[in-house]
């Protein structure tokens, strides 16, 4: 019996988790935690706010699911990889913000970090721990989101109720802005540097707007893998909880002679500016990443809240890159402070745009 503590439990991620547990008779939810909603007598332990790692002492996880959405999920992937506790993680925004730490404390923790975004549960399963030198280069998909095609002038007025309208997946309202802008993209480039170890000059990103093939593996030999499905997250969720099992789900398999497209196209940096920043920020090192983040999460929250045009967002991130030092992080100290930094920077920018 695995015991489960899923972090974000009232999210879209956290939900799905709760369902694949529900059914498999090997998985236990131990601890539950949500950010303000009352999840009483959901789980053994249950927090709500606060300092996720005491719950994580409390319950003693096996496996801890982060699906906590922002740098607020940086604690608990810490503690997980610290701890040598298997990571499942969808709170890509503590890896991007903390890679260097966190790298360093999963060396240390000997846990496994295993990828709940499902290009990187895709990637993973690609690569299948094969060394990084066989590898030639890594390709993420985007579905290119709501706005694929458009012109920057065709942006400008765009609401908050049309970037939420994802064409193909489902997903909480952080996550959706990020998909319609390319943010989410940038943050899966630099996720995807930290876990498999590949410089940014090895990691593509490709438009497919169907969402089927999640990520492509290009061998040295001239053979490439790559993952295919339907985009349901309940399939990454249960590889990562059940791994390495793979045990049974809803989801149908891949109806090949019903008609299924596969096309690609390159995305358009010049519209979707925040793809083309988050690579010079991982490409930068130090603090770039956490400083992308932070002025993201910020610009995004603007947005949703009517305070700043769609286009604004990617402004208030690039000047915030461009007032920034990027110092690397010594310690999570410096990374809190780094991360406080590029919010103020990014909020004083955002209610001047
Ligand atoms: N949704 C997807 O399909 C998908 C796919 C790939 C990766 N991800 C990643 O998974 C993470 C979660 O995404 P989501 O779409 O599930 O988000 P969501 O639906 O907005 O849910 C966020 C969850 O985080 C909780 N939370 C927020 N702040 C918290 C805090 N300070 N302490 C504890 N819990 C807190 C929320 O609790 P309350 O309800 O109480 O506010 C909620 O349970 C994000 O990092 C996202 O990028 C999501």
């Amino acid at each position: 019996m695995k015991r489960i503590a899923v972090l974000g439990v009232t999210g879209s991620i956290g939900r799905q988790a709760l369902e694949i547990i529900g059914a498999h008779p090997g998985l236990e939810l131990v601890a539950a935690a949500s950010g303000s909603q009352p999840i009483d007598g959901l789980a053994e332990h249950v927090q709500v706010g606060g300092d996720l790692t005491e719950l994580l002492e409390r319950a003693e996880p096996d496996v801890v699911l982060n699906a906590v959405v922002g740098f607020a999920g940086l604690p608990a992937t810490l503690w997980a990889l610290e701890h040598g506790v298997d990571l499942a993680l969808a709170n890509k925004e503590s890896l991007v913000a903390a890679g260097d730490l966190a790298v360093a404390a999963l060396r240390r923790g000997g846990g496994r970090l295993l990828p709940v975004d499902s290009e990187h549960s895709a990637a993973f399963q690609c690569l299948d721990g094969r060394p990084s030198e066989t590898v030639d280069s890594l390709v993420l998909t985007a579905s290119g989101g709501p706005f694929r095609g458009r012109t920057r002038e065709e942006l400008a007025d765009v609401t908050a109720e049309q970037a939420l309208a994802h064409p193909t997946w489902s997903m909480g309202p952080k996550i959706t802005i990020d998909s319609a802008t390319l943010a989410n993209k940038g943050l899966e480039l630099i996720e995807a540097h930290f876990l498999f170890g590949l410089p940014y000059d090895r990691v593509e990103v490709v438009v497919h707007p169907t969402s089927v093939v999640h990520a492509l593996v290009r061998f040295r030999d001239g053979a490439s893998l790559a993952h295919l499905g339907y985009p349901d997250m309940r399939v990454p969720i249960s590889y990562a909880l059940a791994y390495p099992e793979r045990p049974s789900t809803p989801v149908r398999g891949l109806d090949l002679a019903g008609g299924l497209t596969l096309a690609f196209e390159a995305p358009d940096l010049e519209t979707f500016r925040l793809l083309a920043l988050a690579r010079e920020a991982g490409e930068r090192g130090g603090t770039y990443p956490c400083a992308f983040n932070a002025a993201n999460e910020v610009a995004v929250a603007a947005f949703l809240g009517g305070g700043l045009p769609f286009l604004g967002i990617a402004e208030v991130v690039e000047e915030t890159l461009g007032a920034v030092d990027g110092t690397p992080a010594r310690d999570l100290d410096d990374l809190v402070d780094a991360d406080a930094e590029a919010r103020r920077l990014a909020e004083r920018r955002a209610a001047l745009v």
